[in-house]
């Protein structure tokens, strides 16, 4: 048998640099929530777990695994912040889904909606590819800086208008490694790059 391993030490510069908002426990029993509720919520058929990348890789590794039913999971990337905290506006599709999910029941997997741009873009172009049905989940929301309405079907945390990192939030690419979601120092943010 293969003993546990023990668990690693913080990264310790990037976690100087934010202040701890969601800690790794309170994410973890959320996070099971939430699959206990999609469970619940899947009317049968055909379940699709669409992973918005890079942001929600580690969400829905962890979503997936309290999910105790038959699915797919499938990986589509958009990027529309660049290295910046405010979205440049212009969604990209970075990668695009590796199978059709015409038919299926799809569930969105993202860790946040921040202005709403990205997901409203998403709906429009997951309609074109006629699913079954679409439900959003999102680990954070932030409607301090909502410019479009989303109705989230699964919601983890809503948190206050602060530029977050951590379990899988970057800032430049930076800090996704971190095992909570943190508020970054905006003087941190400055010196990143
Ligand atoms: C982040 C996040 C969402 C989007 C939300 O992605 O993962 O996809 O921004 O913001 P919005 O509601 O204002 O559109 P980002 O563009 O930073 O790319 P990343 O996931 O690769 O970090």
């Amino acid at each position: 048998m293969i003993p546990a391993a023990a668990p690693l030490p913080l990264p310790e510069a990037p976690a100087r640099d934010v202040e701890v908002l969601l800690s790794a426990e309170e994410i973890a029993r959320r996070v099971r929530e939430l699959g206990q509720e999609i469970t619940a919520a899947h009317p049968g058929g055909e379940l699709v777990l669409l992973s918005v990348l890079k942001g929600s890789f580690i969400f829905a590794a962890d979503l997936a695994r309290a999910i105790p039913l038959p699915l797919r999971i499938d990986f589509l990337g958009l990027s529309s912040y660049g290295g910046k905290t405010e979205t440049t506006g212009v969604v990209q599709i970075t990668s695009d889904l590796t199978r059709p999910i015409e038919g299926a029941h799809v569930v969105i997997v993202e860790d946040i909606i921040d202005t709403g741009l990205t997901m409203a873009y998403l709906l429009d172009n997951l309609a074109t590819r006629r699913p079954a049905s679409v439900k959003i989940c999102a680990l954070l929301e932030k409607p301090g800086r909502s410019r479009l309405p989303i109705a989230i079907d699964h919601r983890g945390f809503v948190i206050p208008d602060r530029f977050v990192v951590g379990y899988g939030l970057d800032f430049d690419e930076r800090y996704r490694n971190l095992p909570f979601v943190g508020v970054l120092d905006p003087g941190a943010a400055g010196r990143v790059g």
